[in-house]
């Protein structure tokens, strides 16, 4: 079932200088602009305005990050039959997801070989072959091109295939790359975090409920709003009754109110621990925000209340188990990956967020709900219970980006601190800034290489 796509309310008025020094506003931020702010990023504190709220930065973005790094798009569950498809638009890129005919999920541009018209234009469906609706030639789901009408003497179909897309499959999970020479460090994190995974068998699972919240807010705000829970405790009722609200204090900076909810969280942590380690389950924080391309943090921690699952008392939303795991307390396998996904992984369910930048001021947020694939909607699991929590923390969520865009859009902005619990944000900025300055030095060097030619 696919819930109705909510459309935020509105109030984009963006435009106008921002405050964060002399280098604010929405507009003109030429190459010297950008780089001098990513020169001058100053850490521990949020980001200058143009960061923000700038087409230029915008458009950097997209090409230093979405266009040169590993995105997350989708799990295997769907595009489960040969032919199945999705589509994902990033920038001006588009990208065809497609199971082919023998099983294998490939990634194509979404481009057509003869004279570049889009060839599929839904988000997603089911094809028997890839036919463009200009001029009808033919790509097979594997992308190859087996009808092109009548042509020149000589005409060679095996030269017009669609151009592939870097795909990569971690634990049911699938990443693209839009870049030709993606990152090569997705080998070691797949290595670290796929066993936290299999126990769930993603790939044994069909999706429940699928929901796309646009959000009036920069694409960053919505990551850097997603690596902290300083706002949970306040705002995020629903989420705070199986979320333990001490994530991200370190232990001698709990306030003394949520000390009660920290004795609960280390109780079940020891009971956690004890049934991972009966289940083969890792459950070991490893983090690493920030120093690779492919920044990423991996962690199974306890849930509140029964333990089991994101509802509004902690008890599992479906009745059938994932994989093979033999108790549904197992609290939650949380996995955030560098620049557009966060995702958790119960005994009884899935959850995956997904982020697209649209504009400089609006971002798409995709959750998707993943339960046992023989599970029965009415039987098995009730849709509202289901998805309850976190349709609510994203519309609350929503809220706080939207906010913090229309306050950054300010003149009166200036960067502030993070708090010692918002060091992931931190984190987070600082892969960022790294990225664009790696994306710089490649450009650069491009560019010389083509100078002296
Ligand atoms: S542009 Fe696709 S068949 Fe002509
Ligand atoms: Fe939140």
């Amino acid at each position: 079932m696919t819930l109705a796509p909510e459309q935020k309310r509105t109030d984009s008025s963006t435009s106008g200088p921002a405050g964060s020094g002399a280098a604010a506003g929405s507009g003109g931020h030429g190459r010297t602009d950008i780089d001098r702010l990513i020169d001058e990023r100053v850490p521990g504190y949020s980001l200058a305005a143009p960061f923000y709220i700038s087409p230029e930065f915008f458009a950097r973005d997209i090409e230093a990050i979405f266009a040169s790094t590993w995105i997350f798009v989708a799990s295997a569950a769907e595009v489960p039959e040969p032919g199945d498809y999705l589509t994902v638009d990033i920038g001006a890129y588009s990208v065809i997801v497609i199971r082919d005919d023998d099983g294998e999920i490939r990634a194509h541009h979404n481009v057509c070989r003869h004279r570049g018209t889009r060839l599929l234009n839904d988000l997603s469906g089911s094809v028997g072959n890839i036919v463009c609706g200009y001029h009808q030639w033919t790509y097979t789901p594997a992308g190859e091109l087996i009808s092109a009408g009548v042509q020149a003497p000589g005409f060679d179909r095996s030269c017009f295939s669609l151009r592939s897309v870097n795909l990569r499959i971690i634990g049911g999970l699938i990443f693209i790359c839009l870049s030709p020479t993606p990152p090569d460090d997705i080998d070691e994190v797949a290595e670290v975090i796929e066993p936290y995974l299999t126990g769930h068998d993603i790939a044994g699972t069909k999706v429940a409920a699928q929901s796309d919240l646009i959000e009036d807010s920069n694409w960053k705000l919505v990551m850097e709003n997603n690596r902290e829970c300083y706002h949970c405790e306040a705002g995020h009722p629903e989420l705070t009754c199986s979320f333990f609200p001490t994530y991200g204090y370190e232990p001698d900076e709990i306030p003394k109110r949520l000390q009660p909810a920290y004795q609960r969280y280390l109780d079940a942590e020891d009971q956690l621990h004890a049934d991972c380690d009966r289940n083969g389950l890792p459950y070991a924080l490893v983090e690493e925000l920030s120093g690779r391309p492919t920044g990423f943090r991996i962690e199974r921690a306890a849930l509140d209340g029964k333990g089991e699952s994101y509802t509004m008392d902690g008890s599992a939303a479906s009745a059938k188990l994932l994989g093979n795991l033999d108790t549904f307390v197992l609290g939650r396998a949380s996995l955030h990956v560098q620049p557009n996904m966060w995702f958790h992984a119960m005994g009884d369910h899935v959850v995956t967020f997904s982020l697209l930048p649209l504009a400089e001021d609006k971002t798409l947020v995709r959750t998707t709900w993943l339960v046992h694939a023989d599970a029965e909607e009415g039987v098995d699991y009730d849709l509202d219970n289901l998805t309850t929590v976190w349709l609510k923390t994203n519309e609350q969520d929503a809220t706080f980006c939207e906010r913090g865009h229309l306050g950054i859009s300010s003149p009166a902005y200036v960067p502030g601190p993070y708090a010692p619990t918002e060091s992931q944000v931190d984190d987070f900025v600082t892969w960022y800034i790294e990225r664009l300055k790696a994306h710089r030095e490649q450009r650069t060097v491009r560019f010389e290489g083509a100078e002296r030619r």
